[in-house]
């Protein structure tokens, strides 16, 4: 692994040129911030956006510290939730950080998980046709997911993440200790990203997880571990391929399945939230992988019992409520995916760890598949 250590903490270097940025991982970072914030920008003045959630928990102590380092702050509550990543937020957003007289070498900083995180970035990626920007995640998801690789974006009434732009952050602070608030259920669902990176191309990574889960929920040096090994292979594959045009549309792996169902549930967070639908999904993957000859059943088993002993579900009938039938979960595919002559490109598997894309998937046999799985 090729996290640079500064025990606790850790350093991810994603290296893009003049866009390259540092990550940092560990605890403590949060009052931090001003002294990371001012080794690296010129800007003495940001705005930060926030939820109603964490802004009662982290907004205060942020502030306090960003004033020490002699920075000039502003901030912007937000309501909680998916619905906050919308056209009409990010106009309050950017009015606000125009009103707060940011300039170009000012930030905008994310405190909050990925809504927050998307649609302060892309408030960052236009106001003057681009600020500096910080994340400070607050999430498991954010931090190991959205915070790095700079898609911004909200939703439209024609689905998600529709309008966006690729802003990459200048620095991003995950704070590990923060994530002692986050719910057990936001915390599982963040988790199965994490294990979806030992699935794509590092088994000993999940061979690790397996081993390591419990301590990872608990805090400690095993949290900061995963989440920088996390963190690095996604720097990994951006670096190689920014703006998807090939191997980053491995981070979709088991997403075709996740989005469909998410889809299915009308994006009702009391069934199922992202996390939950991905790690279904993975298991969906694996299991479709096994039913083309392409991996072993016994694969789509241990992915399968590793998520269920955190905690997440793994199969469509764990989701309360009735779902549609497949067809109807193969036409939310066919949306959600670029279809050529009735093929479809899946993230596929030939094992633990051995993902790939593959271009050419018949949707009869995505058919058949669903249908037999939601027969069970
Ligand atoms: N840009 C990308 O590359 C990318 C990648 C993956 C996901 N996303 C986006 O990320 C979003 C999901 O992110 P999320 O799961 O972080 O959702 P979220 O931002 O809604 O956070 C989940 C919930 O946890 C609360 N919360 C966050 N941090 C907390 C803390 N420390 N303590 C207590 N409560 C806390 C939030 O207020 C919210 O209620 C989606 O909109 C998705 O599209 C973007
Ligand atoms: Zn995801």
């Amino acid at each position: 692994m090729t996290v640079q250590s500064r025990s606790p903490e850790r350093l991810v270097h994603v290296p893009l040129g003049d866009r390259a940025y540092d990550i940092l991982i560990g605890p403590g970072l949060l009052a931090r911030a001003g002294g990371e914030i001012t080794s690296r920008l010129k800007g003495r003045k940001a705005a930060i956006i926030t939820d109603e959630h964490v802004a009662p928990l982290y907004l205060e102590a942020l502030m306090d510290g960003l004033q020490t380092d002699g920075i000039e702050a502003v901030s912007l509550t937000l309501p909680a939730g998916e619905k906050t990543k919308s056209f009409d937020h990010l106009a309050t957003v950017c009015d606000m950080v125009l009103a707060a007289r940011i300039e170009r070498n000012d930030a905008v900083i994310a405190l909050g998980g990925g809504v927050i995180g998307d649609l302060a970035g892309f408030a960052a990626g236009i106001v003057r046709r681009g600020v500096r920007f910080v994340q400070i995640p607050t999430s498991l998801l954010s931090q190991v997911d959205s915070s790095v690789g700079g898609k911004t974006g909200v939703n439209s009434r024609h689905g998600k993440n529709l309008l966006g732009v690729f802003h990459q952050p200048d620095l991003v602070l995950a704070d590990t200790s923060i994530l002692d608030t986050l719910s057990p259920r936001e915390f599982r669902a963040g988790y199965a990203e994490v294990a979806k990176y030992g699935l794509i191309d590092n088994p000993a990574f999940f061979e690790w997880l397996e081993k390591n889960w419990q301590k990872v929920f608990e805090g400690g040096p095993e949290r900061i571990e995963a989440i920088a090994v996390s963190c690095q292979s996604k720097a990994d594959v951006v670096v190689e391929d920014e703006r998807e045009m090939g191997r980053r549309a491995l981070l979709n792996l088991g997403h075709t399945f996740g989005h469909a169902l998410e889809a299915a549930t009308q994006y009702d967070s009391k069934r199922l939230v992202h996390g939950e639908g991905v790690a279904i999904g993975m298991v969906l993957a694996h299991e479709f992988s096994a039913r083309l000859n392409l991996a072993s059943p016994d694969d789509a088993k241990r992915v399968e019992e590793h998520l269920k002993a955190v905690g997440l579900p793994t199969k469509m009938s764990d989701i309360p409520g009735e779902l549609p039938g497949a067809d109807v979960l193969l036409d939310a595919i066919m949306q959600d995916k670029k279809v050529k002559g009735g093929k479809l490109t899946f993230i596929l598997t030939r094992g633990i760890g051995q993902s790939f894309v593959a271009d050419d998937v018949p949707s009869s046999e995505v058919l058949s598949f669903l249908k037999e799985k939601l027969a069970k």
